[in-house]
């Protein structure tokens, strides 16, 4: 007991000349010490969004012009997160910028919600796959620590997920609209509401009415959590 107790009081002694100096007075710091006193540097944004531009973990890196780590603002109500970019977000290194992301800006704007002021918008790959395919599973297991980390960082108080793959990807179910549609999921503890990919609804206009029941659907819970109840 007495023999820890001075290694305890010893460990204790460096640690605070460590921190007061930034050396143990004369002598050489013990990498024991060193290793205790690694503070463990905050994760951000912005280092996320570095290590994705530098990013060569999977093959998708070989075709794009401009990784796309996503936009938005900290803390958001709402997070929405697609697919992967496409040709307009590949040379513009920026989320959901196409005529997609133009009917999406409209859909958020249907309910007061804008990608500048309350929502980030993120993919679940960043870089885009060729001629648009869907991301293969490997890219999608290399890619996902990246969107796990800005979660995690954003706290949104929702995510409203575009399309099957971040909507399977997101809930843990199966990539299947009709059973994604009219439920709500939880990632970490934070609701997720999945709708269709507005690129589909473009090709598909009779997907409408669904998307604007799944926004409402949206707009009720944030304001129900936002109200505290
Ligand atoms: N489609 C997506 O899923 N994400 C984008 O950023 C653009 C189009
Ligand atoms: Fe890296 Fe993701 Fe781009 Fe693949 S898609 S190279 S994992 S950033």
């Amino acid at each position: 007991m007495e023999n820890f107790d001075s290694e305890y009081w010893k460990l204790i002694n460096d640690f605070e000349d460590y921190i007061k100096f930034g050396q143990l007075s004369g002598r050489k710091i013990p990498e024991a010490v060193l290793r205790k006193v690694a503070v463990k540097k905050a994760d951000t944004l912005d280092n996320i969004a570095a290590e994705v531009c530098g990013c060569r973990k999977c093959r998708l890196c070989q075709g794009r012009h401009k990784a796309v780590p996503g936009m938005g603002v900290m803390h958001p109500d709402v997070m929405v997160i697609g697919e992967g970019p496409g040709g307009d977000e590949d040379v513009q290194g920026l989320p959901f910028v196409g005529a997609a992301g133009k009917y999406l800006d409209k859909w958020l704007a249907a309910i007061q919600l804008d990608r500048n002021q309350n929502c980030f918008i993120g993919n679940v790959v960043k870089c885009r796959p060729p001629g648009n395919r869907d991301p293969q599973p490997d890219e999608i297991t290399f890619c996902l620590p990246y969107l796990k980390r800005q979660i995690a960082i954003l706290k949104p108080k929702m995510i409203l997920t575009v399309g099957r793959i971040s909507g399977g990807i997101i809930s843990g179910q199966e990539p299947v609209m009709g059973r994604l549609r009219g439920h709500i999921f939880y990632f970490d503890g934070i609701p997720v509401i999945p709708t269709y990919h507005p690129s589909a609804v473009l090709r598909n206009p009779s997907l409408r009415q669904a998307v604007w029941d799944d926004l409402r659907f949206l707009r009720s819970e944030l304001d129900r959590i936002k109200n505290g109840c």
